[in-house]
């Protein structure tokens, strides 16, 4: 397999808007999680929209969107989802690349705390770990993945206990699946 070179990520732009509707929609075999990004877009702040581009083709979307814990401590928090690449393109480090980079942007943006519903196989290299127990639960668990979580400013994951909120996660989890 060929690692991906001369891959380029950055922001969202709007003329990138159709290219990410279909990168979703061709990824997930549904609308769900295309629709999903269209109406979060115009509504949810900070709202971190990366893509993916590769001799100028769209490739790969990640969206990173505020997630809130309902206890004690409150935090800045952002949660991460959906993201796709292209079937054509996975497994070449391109969704490793998104990741990282919407990292670094949360981590500017003065974000503590980033949570995911996904797969500890893929996201512990990022350095994400269970967040159940720390104390803090995912609103609505009917997931496969457990609810992940990390902190990306030194010595946050302390004193922290509640239902995390993370509105986008729930939306799809809701949806039937593809497959
Ligand atoms: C999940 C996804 C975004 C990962 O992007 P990618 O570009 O394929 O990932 P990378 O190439 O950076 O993978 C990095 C590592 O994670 C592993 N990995 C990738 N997808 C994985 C998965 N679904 N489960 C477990 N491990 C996975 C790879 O083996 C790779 O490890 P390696 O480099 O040691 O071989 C992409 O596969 C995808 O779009 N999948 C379909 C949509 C989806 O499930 N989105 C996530 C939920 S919203």
């Amino acid at each position: 397999m060929t690692r991906s070179r001369n891959i380029q990520v950055r922001p969202e732009r709007p003329d990138d808007h159709p290219a990410v509707f279909e990168l979703n929609l061709r990824t997930f075999q549904r609308p769900t999680e295309a629709q999903l990004v269209e109406r979060l877009r115009p509504v949810v702040k900070p709202l971190v929209s990366l893509v993916a581009m590769a001799d100028q083709q769209l490739v790969g979307h990640i969206l990173f969107t505020p997630a809130q814990i309902d206890g004690s401590h409150q935090r800045l928090a952002m949660g991460i989802g959906p993201m796709a690449v292209h079937p054509e393109r996975q497994r070449q480090g391109i969704g490793s690349r998104l990741l990282q980079v919407g990292i670094d942007a949360c981590r500017i943006a003065a974000i503590e705390l980033l949570f995911v519903v996904g797969e500890p196989a893929f996201y512990q290299r990022f350095g994400f770990r269970l967040a159940e127990p720390l104390g803090l639960r995912f609103h609505h668990d009917t997931s496969p993945h457990p609810l992940l979580v990390t902190a990306i400013r030194p010595a946050m994951l302390g004193g922290l206990r509640g239902v995390v909120q993370y509105p986008p996660m729930a939306a799809l989890r809701q949806a039937p699946t593809a497959s």
